[in-house]
């Protein structure tokens, strides 16, 4: 049996709750009266995606879009494809995407160049976390949770190879940077 990596809480449930509470508050501020159309990425985004939007008090909606990169899970190579589509068109549409973390950046740059080109009136991102560290590609975060260390990150939607998803809290691996 492989052993388990050893966990560390980086931000606990109560500081992702103020978080969202507060991500919340300045997207409110923004769309209140724009009808945006939320679009997560999976999967990683799917609990700040649940947790956010039961703070909005307003008209929106939501869909889904599915990315992978090609080469290992942990290390992206640049190279991305859409793996499950939108159900919603976008033109004329106020998006705001919502993602789990910006590292290299290359996955959510590729996704916003792919989105642009479907003119939607306008396109910003929300990202739970930012590994500025690692960045490969700038990318402008327009509302952002946390910004974290270069370590790799697990739970509130964030996996290692699919598991961790389900823990409520932030936390690092040890020795897995
Ligand atoms: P990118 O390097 O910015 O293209 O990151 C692409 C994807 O890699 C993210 O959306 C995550 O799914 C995954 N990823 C990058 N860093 C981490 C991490 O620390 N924990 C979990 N997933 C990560
Ligand atoms: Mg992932």
């Amino acid at each position: 049996m492989s052993s388990q990596p050893k966990l560390h809480v980086l931000f606990n449930r109560q500081e992702i709750e103020a978080t969202v509470s507060r991500l919340a508050a300045e997207i409110s501020q923004d769309y209140h009266d724009r009808h945006p159309l939320l679009i997560g990425v999976l999967k990683g985004s799917f609990m700040l995606m649940a947790d956010l939007i039961r703070h909005l008090d307003f008209p929106l909606e939501v869909d889904f879009i599915g990315l992978s990169s090609y080469g290992k899970d942990r290390q992206t190579s640049g190279k991305v494809k859409v793996v499950h589509e939108l159900s919603t068109p976008i033109k004329g549409r106020e998006v705001l995407v919502i993602d789990d973390i910006v590292d290299t950046g290359l996955t959510v740059s590729f996704l916003l160049d792919y989105l642009r080109k479907k003119k939607p009136a306008s396109l910003k991102l929300c990202a739970l976390t930012d590994k500025p560290s690692r960045r490969r590609v700038p990318v402008t975060i327009d509302y952002l949770g946390f910004t974290v260390p270069n370590k790799f990150i697990v739970g509130y939607g964030l996996d290692w190879d699919e598991k961790f998803r389900n823990l409520p809290d932030i936390c690092f691996l040890e020795g897995e940077d």
